[in-house]
């Protein structure tokens, strides 16, 4: 057997008795890893997500193997139903959530606009899990954990709400920077506002690797996806399971349980980019989701605009 992220995290003597969760982008990936462990720590249930329906029963299968009631509902990110009818579904399978992993993503070669005139990676990437989430609010037990799969593909960019309604200057790596920047600025805003609403949630986003082997290679350009997986069986390079290793650090380990607000590279909470720290730009960032989404503000706040940050 390969590395198990259970013990690459330190997690593997933790019993996950009780657990309900949902990880989105299980289907392939650092996801699906993500939820083979969750069974195997004895999680009582775990709703798989994705959109490959033949992946998704895979991974269901393998989990009701190891006694997790599984479920897998599909929902493209990039559709706002299917993301609600996802809550809808998550809610019918679950009494509640203790962890959410907001994982699903992937970098898009091609520019294109979503049904409600979004840039699509920042749709799939960023107003997918924000959606969810805020529709998955109070289903999340208190002491339930949040975690969002971003990356350090984030330093780069900063926040630019206008250009998330046009692809006329598209740019695939742009854009998908940007929507990891988002994923940064959306967890810490999360975790503040979930302090600021008295939840005892925590929210926290995760740098999982530059990972060969997952899926993520597909989207990227030529030949570079198969000379990439060849670099899957050379020692030293990050693998799918460490990547999961980093999910699971941050969303099972008890060393992480207090922790909120933070982004986490190599099992650490780390100083993610200035534009990442911004929290006047986190809170353009939710506020501008809310309104493209067309829904009422989440933990909407309530000292003034301009207020203390
Ligand atoms: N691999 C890396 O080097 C790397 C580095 C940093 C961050 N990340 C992040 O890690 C996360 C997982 O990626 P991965 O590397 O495990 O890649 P992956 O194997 O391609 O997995 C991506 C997952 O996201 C789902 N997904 C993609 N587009 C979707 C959409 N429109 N609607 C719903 N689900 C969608 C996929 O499901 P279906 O295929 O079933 O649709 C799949 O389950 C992503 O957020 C990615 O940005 C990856």
């Amino acid at each position: 057997m390969g590395k198990l992220p259970e013990r690459l995290a330190g997690v593997a003597d933790v019993d996950c008795d009780g657990i309900q969760a949902l990880v989105t982008g299980s289907t392939s990936g650092i996801g699906r890893e993500t939820a083979l462990a969750l069974g195997r720590l004895g999680a009582d249930a775990v709703v798989v997500h994705g959109r490959d329906v033949a992946a998704g029963h895979a991974v269901v299968d393998e989990l009701t193997a190891t006694g997790t009631t599984a479920t897998f509902v599909p929902a493209d990110f990039a559709d706002v139903a299917a993301v609600r009818d996802l809550a809808e579904t998550v809610r019918e399978e679950t009494d509640r959530i203790d962890i959410l992993f907001n994982n699903a993503g992937g970098l898009f070669r091609e520019g294109r606009l979503t049904d409600i005139g979004i840039e699509y990676t920042f749709h799939v990437n960023h107003l997918g899990p924000y959606l969810l989430t805020a529709t998955l609010l109070d289903h999340l037990r208190e002491g339930a954990r949040v975690v969002t799969t971003a990356s350090g593909a984030h330093r780069g960019p900063s926040l630019d709400l206008e250009r998330v309604q046009r692809v006329d200057d598209y740019s695939g790596f742009w854009a998908y920077s940007h929507s990891k920047l988002a994923n940064v600025l959306f967890a810490a805003e999360l975790a503040r506002r979930l302090d600021a609403a008295g939840r005892a949630v925590t929210s926290n986003s995760v740098h999982p690797g530059a990972i060969p082997g997952s899926g993520f290679s597909r989207f990227l350009p030529g030949p570079i996806p198969q000379l990439v997986r060849t670099l899957e069986a050379v020692p030293g390079v990050t693998s799918v399971a460490d990547g999961a290793a980093e999910l699971l650090f941050a969303g099972v380990s008890p060393r992480t349980a207090d922790i909120s607000g933070r982004y986490f590279s190599e099992q650490q909470p780390t100083t993610p980019s200035e534009a990442a720290r911004d929290t006047a730009a986190a809170r353009r960032l939710w506020e501008r989701s809310a309104e493209l989404l067309d829904i009422d503000e989440p933990l909407a706040r309530t000292d003034p605009p301009g207020g203390t940050e």
